[in-house]
């Protein structure tokens, strides 16, 4: 017999929110002191991921020792909620938009065609003209739509492209990225039937910045070879380095190519809110599709990406379909069903979780929270800079600096005792369990990555940090030297 029945009444809303809400409202609290990295392997921790793995019972369980049960799962895992985790591009998770998720997961409206919650529709409509229009500066008459990712908003951005450039023959289609360009576009590109050998990785100048003549070149090569580049593909800011690609140029040259310019923003276009990111980024106003990412850099929940297009009208050609069962269904007057501008059918009402946030807050908190994180890495940055032991290759255009141990001199076997020392410095920065580190390679050496973005992350654990590189820089000492 189940405690629960399958319909809950109002006592039983509140007796299981509460429930839930208290353990929340303490995990919340907790965050600050949580270790960064809570994945250790021990036996206890591969029994608990064996329960987990159990089917469910005939009959149902008690819902305290299920929270119990997932305390334990949740605990159990690297704290990307948490100030100390400075890895791939993390946001940390508003509270406000996992509320309005709440909110729209317990009322279940359908969000795939307008007709059916036309102000739930209207409401998504308008996070997504904010994001085309004010974070991107698109103009009148853009639009695009809510994904579950960066991914999906690339892969998206690649169909539309490839439709609008290519039509129903895609054979010959190129594509320009580079080789910081995140993988979700070569992936995308080969989802979209583009060849990989398709994909082309223009060179980079030594700012690893996708060089606009080099792309030129490339393009006038293969149309020479009977190709047909289609889609150039410029970051604003990648995942590696946060290095913003030459926009405007990159602009002009699909301007002058009649192709597609797709910006992947998806860690950096949110900076476009603040006066530095706007210069930073100028440019990416020119783009035909950019993809945000507010699981990113709006310090929403994993789960939402976005796509915003110059002419939504792109998106429909690439996407749109229908079946019998449709038949009943009509279109709102003046809002998008966003079943025909993407893959899903089904599209949940993702609007919520960004909404909210942003009308409760207000936009200003979000610009002051990047611009936080801007001066954050500008103070990383400093820092490394002046500690002899390392070398930091890149001045940071966003929130990630990039750092590894100095050389002792330019031999091939200096490089790799920097390398083997860069690996321990990170294990020992790692080890304290206050932070959370990852690293890259560039230029073929063994690089660490600082990448500052969650909301929770203040100057007090961004001056922890640098203690901690500072001591394992210490520490290390002539480690770095090839005879050490
Ligand atoms: C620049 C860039 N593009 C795309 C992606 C993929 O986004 P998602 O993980 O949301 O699918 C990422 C993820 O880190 C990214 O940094």
């Amino acid at each position: 017999m189940s405690h629960y029945a399958l319909e809950t009444g109002h006592a039983g809303v509140h007796a299981m929110g509460g429930l839930v809400l208290e353990r929340i409202a303490r995990f919340v609290d907790g965050l600050a002191e949580r270790p960064a990295d809570n994945v250790v392997s021990t036996s206890a921790t591969a029994s608990l991921v064996q329960s987990f793995l159990a089917p469910p019972p005939e009959s149902g369980r008690d819902l305290m020792t299920l929270l119990g049960c997932l305390d334990d799962a949740v605990d159990c895992a690297v704290e990307t909620a948490g100030p100390g985790f400075l890895t791939a591009v993390p946001g940390g998770g508003l509270y406000s938009s996992a509320l309005g998720e709440f909110y729209a997961r317990a009322t279940n409206r359908y969000g795939s065609l307008a007709v059916a919650a036309p102000a739930l529709a209207a409401l998504e409509e308008s996070v997504v003209q904010w994001m085309a229009r004010e974070v991107c500066g698109l103009p009148e008459g853009s639009g695009g739509l809510l994904t579950s990712g960066g991914s999906m908003a690339n892969f998206t951005a690649v169909v539309a492209a490839r439709q609008d450039g290519l039509g129903d023959d895609i054979g010959d289609g190129t594509i320009y990225t580079t080789r910081y360009t995140h993988h979700s576009v070569a992936k995308a590109a080969r989802l979209a039937g583009i060849k990989l050998g398709n994909v082309r990785m223009v060179p980079c100048d030594e700012d690893l910045k996708m060089d606009p003549a080099a792309a030129a070149a490339m393009i006038h090569a293969d149309r020479v070879a009977g190709l047909r580049p289609f889609l150039i593909v410029g970051s604003a800011g990648t995942t590696d380095t946060g290095t913003v690609d030459p926009l405007n140029a990159l602009a002009d040259l699909a301007e002058r190519e009649q192709m597609w310019f797709h910006v992947d923003g998806a860690y950096g276009g949110f900076f476009r809110l603040t006066d530095r990111g706007r210069q930073t980024l100028a440019g990416l106003e020119r783009a035909d599709s950019v993809t945000l990412d507010p699981h990113k850099t709006l310090f929403l929940p994993f789960g939402t990406g976005a796509l915003v297009v110059r002419d939504p009208a792109t998106l429909r050609a690439a996407h749109s379909g229908s079946g019998s069962y449709l038949q009943d269904v009509s279109s709102y007057d003046g809002l998008p069903d966003y079943a025909d501008m993407g893959l899903e059918l089904s599209h949940e009402v993702r609007g919520l979780r960004i909404w909210l946030p942003l009308h409760l807050h207000g936009v200003a908190a979000f610009r002051e929270a990047l611009d936080e994180k801007l001066d954050l890495a500008r103070q990383v940055h400093e820092h490394l800079t002046a500690l002899p032991a390392l070398e930091v290759p890149l001045r940071p255009d966003l929130s990630t600096v990039v750092f590894r141990v100095r050389p002792h001199d330019t031999t091939e076997a200096a490089a790799e005792a920097a390398d083997q020392a860069t690996r321990r410095l990170l294990d020992g920065v790692n080890a304290s369990r206050r932070v959370l580190l990852h690293s890259t390679m560039l230029d073929g050496r063994l690089t660490i990555r600082v990448c500052v973005v969650s909301y929770r992350t203040h100057k007090d654990h961004i001056d922890k940090l640098l203690e901690l590189i500072a001591s394992e820089a210490r520490r290390l000492g002539p480690a770095s030297r090839t005879d050490g």
